[in-house]
């Protein structure tokens, strides 16, 4: 031991910023490691990093003292201060603001920067009065917006997302910084896999990371919108998964379905009650004494079960399955046998490690060993050709485990000297999950590698369904890590059926569409704990609006499907309605997350960056740039204090209600029990298609583009469309997808909308037609009258030519503006089209 220290003095000294590097234009990164001794970093085989370019600053061991010569069209600017003691500032080009400053003040000095074997800690200051952060998750929290004076940890726990603040399933080292009055924003990413506790102090003028591995691998996004941040976070990370188009359908699952009828009633009672169910699932009820890949044979026998599946694929319907990361020890059971024959799980002390979870004794797949993933992917195929399930559900994999094994005597892994925050009270690291001393594949110790079990699981399983199924695999976890999102959608784990819950699921899907993983849904009418009748009601109309909408529950609570109270079935219908209505703009916006990231759930902020009241909403949130949801959050409540930006706003249930605000301005609005409301704000163009009871019923309906004009007259919006679940979305020209832009807009007293095609033979071949345009936003004044009786001239043309269709214009809404409505189109969306509606003066 004593040798052990005197090594870690001498690293001390040896640290060194080994590399400092322009990567992109927007991108800098800054690698402060050991000089002379490899230390555990994030492989790039576990987590690609979009490469960097050649145009380094400089690396080196021995040009520490110097300062970096950008290239002009660097946005970022490093500038090293100091040596003894260490600092350094980053900045921005363009406004010389700076960003990120690690110089040391009066309060702290000479500690700015540690860098000992088992304890980094670097600080930055913040400019407090203009500094609004976000990220650094994954924690359930009161507000979106950080608070400050709260140390945020990060170890991969199973601890239930009902408990505020505490380090939960996930672990996410990026902030996102918007900085007031400009909205001006950028991202800063600790790339370190590696427990840590993130201390934001109390004048918000402090950000200490306090790490207790690996390397300070620092990454900044130059944004300067918070989108473009986004998008240059998942430029290195890694984009989101393409999600099949039926997974923004409605989703039903509960722990606790008694046997395969029960499902059967379940699909049947929702069929019934006319409310669309896209998926149904199954959770560890279905599994032969909670084994993987194992079906119960009294209660959820193969050939009832096999018949369940086939029919709700008849149906177009899908099932998803739960499957857990623990491999039952049991001489029986094939799975096992065969994981040990591939010598495939973590080991401690040479052997595997024995945990215990819901069969009971379990060992773990090791998914860093390329021979782990290929096991798991065999009992996928295995199990997959009993039963044709459309996605897997991975929970537990943080890892959870029931038990805490004892630390390995005097291990400073299992026992390190710096104790994170753990579960809020400094548990120890080893607390109900696999032991740090633990070693995977490559002698990589659980220490290092834990925060990475769920992002390694989720790879496997996704290659793993592809290989299988040859379609867009549909993967839900649990546990997520940096670059998850490339791989899995995810819930926020075990929410409680409270109020409380209902408004913290916001800032928790708003949080993982910082993360590069937009599709996120919370617990609909909450897991833990009984619901009731106004919760479940309030919770599927918010819920119908995440971007992954599923209601689950716990086994021993009472069970709430949305058809067992008829305020709530009603409710269900018309919110999931609109959400169906909505679903080729939900499918786009995971096109834009696909290819550039973007979430499909956004805070305010994100549309309206100058707007500097937006920063703290989080009651609130945005689908896509324009589309807002405002839900009622509070028991007995009929009305919501909405808060509007700037501009005119129509209500997507009735186009007639509107509201106008020059600036932005809190509204109140009425939210009687059975609505929500959610309104389009001016400048989009939304293309919506017809209910359905699924979503391919819904996608055979034909399709209304609403447009809503703004004072600028240039309205934009758009439509990708593709089969839904071929493995690629998008890629070449001539490929199985085309992509439709909108724009609409007044000149004088002419109202134009017209399209831009790519790839349009797609759509074409799916005849999907536009059977109806209609305007929002138009103020006729005295011309109303006018219109009404026929004065104006509609000319459509196609490709220059005229079109003569039985196509007329429809005039309503007795407010401030009209809704015209050109009905009895027959346009192909995927061919261009042009509609002029001159208005007589
Ligand atoms: C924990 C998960 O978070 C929850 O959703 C699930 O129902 C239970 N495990 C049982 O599998």
């Amino acid at each position: 031991m004593k040798k052990k220290k005197k090594k870690k003095k001498k690293k001390k000294k040896r640290r060194k910023i080994k590399e400092v590097g322009l990567e992109t234009n927007d991108r800098l990164r800054i690698r402060i490691t050991d000089a002379k001794q490899q230390r555990w970093e994030i492989p790039q085989q576990i987590l690609p990093r979009s490469s960097s370019s050649s145009d380094q600053c400089f690396s080196s061991q021995t040009e520490y003292q110097q300062h970096c010569i950008w290239q002009p069209s660097s946005e970022l600017i490093f500038t090293l201060h100091n040596t003894t003691p260490f600092g350094f500032t980053v900045s921005r080009l363009s406004s010389g603001d700076i960003l990120f400053d690690t110089s040391p003040d009066a309060s702290d000095s000479g500690t700015f920067l540690i860098f000992k074997d088992q304890y980094l800690q670097l600080s930055s200051s913040l400019p407090s009065h203009r500094s609004s952060l976000y990220g650094l998750g994954e924690h359930t929290k009161k507000s979106f917006k950080l608070l400050r004076n709260q140390t945020l940890t990060l170890w991969n726990a199973d601890i239930p997302s009902a408990n505020l603040d505490l380090n939960l399933y996930g672990s996410h080292p990026l902030y996102m910084e918007v900085r007031s009055p400009a909205g001006t924003t950028h991202g800063v990413l600790l790339l370190n896999s590696n427990g840590m506790d993130i201390v934001y102090n109390e004048g918000g003028d402090r950000i200490t990371y306090k790490v207790i591995g690996g390397i300070l691998d620092l990454y900044f996004f130059a944004g300067p919108t918070p989108e473009m941040v986004i998008q240059q976070y998942t430029l290195l990370i890694g984009r989101p998964a393409p999600m099949p188009y039926w997974s923004f359908g409605f989703h039903q699952c509960r722990y606790g379905y008694r046997d395969v009828y029960d499902l059967e009633d379940v699909v049947a009672n929702y069929a019934k009650a006319r409310i669309p169910l896209e998926v149904m699932w199954t959770d560890i009820d279905y599994m032969d004494g909670y084994k993987d890949f194992t079906l119960d044979p009294t209660n959820f026998p193969l050939e009832e079960m096999r018949k369940f599946v086939n029919a709700l694929h008849r149906n177009g319907q899908k099932y998803v399955v739960i499957l857990d990361p623990g491999i039952s020890v049991n001489m029986t059971y094939g799975t096992y046998i065969r994981g040990m024959k591939a010598n495939i799980f973590i080991k401690r002390d040479g052997t595997p490690y024995l945990g215990v979870v819901w069969p009971g004794p379990v060992y773990f797949p090791d998914f860093v060993n390329p021979a782990g993933a290929i096991f798991w992917a065999e009992e996928i195929k295995i199990f997959r050709d009993l039963l044709p399930i459309d996605g897997l559900w991975l929970d537990m994999n943080e890892i959870s485990n029931f038990i805490s094994s004892s630390p390995t005597p005097f291990s400073t892994l299992d026992n390190p000297p710096y104790q994170i925050n753990n579960a809020g009270n400094r548990r120890p690291i080893n607390e109900k999950t696999v032991p740090a001393t633990s070693i995977h594949f490559g002698n990589i110790t659980e220490y290092n590698i834990h925060n990475l079990y769920g992002l390694l699981e989720s790879k496997a399983t996704n290659a793993a369904l592809v290989g299988v199924t040859g379609k867009r695999p549909f993967i839900l976890s649990r546990s997520t890590f940096v670059g998850s999102g490339k791989y899995t959608a995810h819930w926020t784990g075990d929410n409680a059926a409270t109020w409380e819950d209902l408004a913290y699921s916001i800032p928790g899907i708003l949080s993982f569409g910082l993360y590069g993983i937009p599709m996120v849904g919370a617990d609909i009418c909450g897991f833990s704990g009984n619901t009731t009748e106004e919760l479940c009601r309030r919770w599927i109309q918010l819920g119908a609006f995440y971007p992954f909408a599923r209601d689950h529950s716990d086994k021993f609570t009472i069970r709430q499907e949305l058809y067992l109270w008829d305020s709530v079935a009603a409710t269900a219908r018309k919110v999931l309605g609109l959400r169906y209505r909505l679903l080729p703009y939900f499918y786009t916006l995971s096109y834009e997350a696909h290819t550039k990231g973007t979430p499909i759930a956004r805070p305010l902020f994100f549309s309206f960056p100058q707007d500097i009241s937006t920063y703290d909403i989080d009651s609130q949130y945005l689908i896509g740039k324009g589309v807002m949801v405002s839900p009622v959050l509070k028991s007995g409540a009929v009305t919501v204090d909405a808060y509007f930006p700037a501009g005119n706003w129509f209500d997507l249930f009735n186009y007639s209600n509107s509201v106008s605000v020059d600036r932005g301005k809190h509204v109140i609005l009425d939210a009687p029990p059975d609505h929500i409301n959610v309104y389009v704000h001016e400048g989009n163009v939304l293309a919506m298609q017809g209910e359905g009871m699924t979503t391919d019923a819904a996608r055979k309906t034909p399709f209304e583009i609403l447009v809503v004009v703004n004072s600028g007259g240039n309205s934009t919006g758009e439509v990708f469309l593709d089969e839904g679940d071929d493995v690629e979305m998008g890629g070449g020209l001539g490929g199985r997808w085309s992509s439709v832009k909108f724009h609409g807009g007044v000149v004088g007293n002419k109202v134009m909308v017209g399209s831009e095609v790519v790839n349009g033979g797609f759509a074409v071949s799916q005849k999907w037609i536009i059977e109806k345009v209609t305007i929002l936003g138009l103020k006729l004044n005295g011309r109303a009258n006018k219109l009404k009786k026929g004065g104006y001239e509609l000319i459509i043309t196609k490709g220059g030519a005229k079109l003569h269709g039985n196509s007329r214009v429809h005039l309503s809404g007795n407010g401030t503006f009209v809704i015209v409505e050109i009905l009895g189109l027959s346009l192909l969306i995927g061919e261009e089209f042009k509609i002029e509606l001159t208005l007589s003066k």
